[in-house]
């Protein structure tokens, strides 16, 4: 009963979050500069999205419906991934542009399925929460000394973290002062 409200909780949150502004492109993220390859493209696009690399058409793998991946074997230099209205322009190897940050990799996107599981056929979570499912990796006592709450408050890690790996420091997506107020305002 628990981990089915749970599970509601999560899937709430994720409905009220594909909103207008929600991003599609989730990886590479704008800016990032990669030592090397290969580079992890990640994006919500259905099958047939028309999805550009460097002007040309990006081949990429549909694992479940909205899903889109590829690992990318790229060449040094400057590279740009075009989708809608949204674009990343990312770098490889050594000479980036100086307003470009080092990507910041996290352990677990080794494998995706660490995280994500596909049930009927859609794109889930591994386990019934994100406090249950990073909590595996991350302690509670640390995440209490950092955040001064208890995971439960601010269960939903992806509303102040990048899951999939940035070029911020604790993979922030906003400032910390912005991150906490967006509750204490
Ligand atoms: C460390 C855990 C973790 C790993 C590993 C991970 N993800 Fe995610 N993923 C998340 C979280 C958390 C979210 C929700 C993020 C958000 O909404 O900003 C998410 C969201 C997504 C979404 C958007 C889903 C939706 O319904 O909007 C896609 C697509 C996705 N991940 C693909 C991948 C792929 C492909 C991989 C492997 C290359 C991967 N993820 C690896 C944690 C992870
Ligand atoms: C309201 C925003 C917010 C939410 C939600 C949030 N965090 Fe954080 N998290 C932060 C901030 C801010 C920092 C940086 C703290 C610092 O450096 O003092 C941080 C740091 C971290 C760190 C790095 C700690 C270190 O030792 O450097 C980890 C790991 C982490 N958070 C995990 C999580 C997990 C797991 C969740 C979800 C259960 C979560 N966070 C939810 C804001 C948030
Ligand atoms: C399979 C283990 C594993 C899982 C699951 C996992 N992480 Fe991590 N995470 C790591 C490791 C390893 C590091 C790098 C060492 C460190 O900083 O603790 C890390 C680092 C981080 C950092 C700090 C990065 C930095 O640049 O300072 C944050 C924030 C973070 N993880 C958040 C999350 C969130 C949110 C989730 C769940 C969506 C999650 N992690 C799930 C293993 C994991
Ligand atoms: C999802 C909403 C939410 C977010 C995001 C959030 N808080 Fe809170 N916070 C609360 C609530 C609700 C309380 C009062 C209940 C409690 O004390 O547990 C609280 C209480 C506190 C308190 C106790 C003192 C006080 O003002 O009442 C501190 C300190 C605090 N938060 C710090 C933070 C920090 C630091 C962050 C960013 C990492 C953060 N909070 C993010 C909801 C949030």
């Amino acid at each position: 009963m628990k981990q089915g409200r749970l599970r509601m909780a999560v899937l709430a949150f994720t409905l009220a979050c594909v909103g207008e502004e929600d991003p599609s492109l989730l990886a590479p993220p704008d800016g990032a500069v990669f030592a090397k390859g290969p580079v992890r493209f990640i994006a919500r696009a259905e099958a047939n999205a028309a999805i550009q690399l460097d002007g040309k058409p990006l081949k990429y793998e549909s694992p479940a419906e909205g899903v889109a991946t590829a690992n990318l074997e790229l060449e040094p230099g400057a590279h740009e991934i075009v989708f809608g209205k949204e674009k990343a322009r990312f770098f490889v190897g050594a000479g980036s542009p100086a307003e470009m940050k080092p990507f910041r990799f996290h352990p677990p996107m080794a494998s995706c399925d660490t995280c994500h599981a596909i049930k009927n056929g859609v794109w889930a979570w591994k386990r019934a929460s994100l406090v249950t499912l990073c909590g595996q990796c991350h302690e509670k006592e640390k995440f209490v000394a950092k955040h001064t709450h208890e995971p439960g408050i601010i269960a939903d890690c992806q509303i102040c973290h990048n899951p999939h790996g940035s070029t911020a420091e604790s993979h922030l997506k906003k400032t910390k002062e912005v991150a906490c107020k967006q509750c204490h305002g």
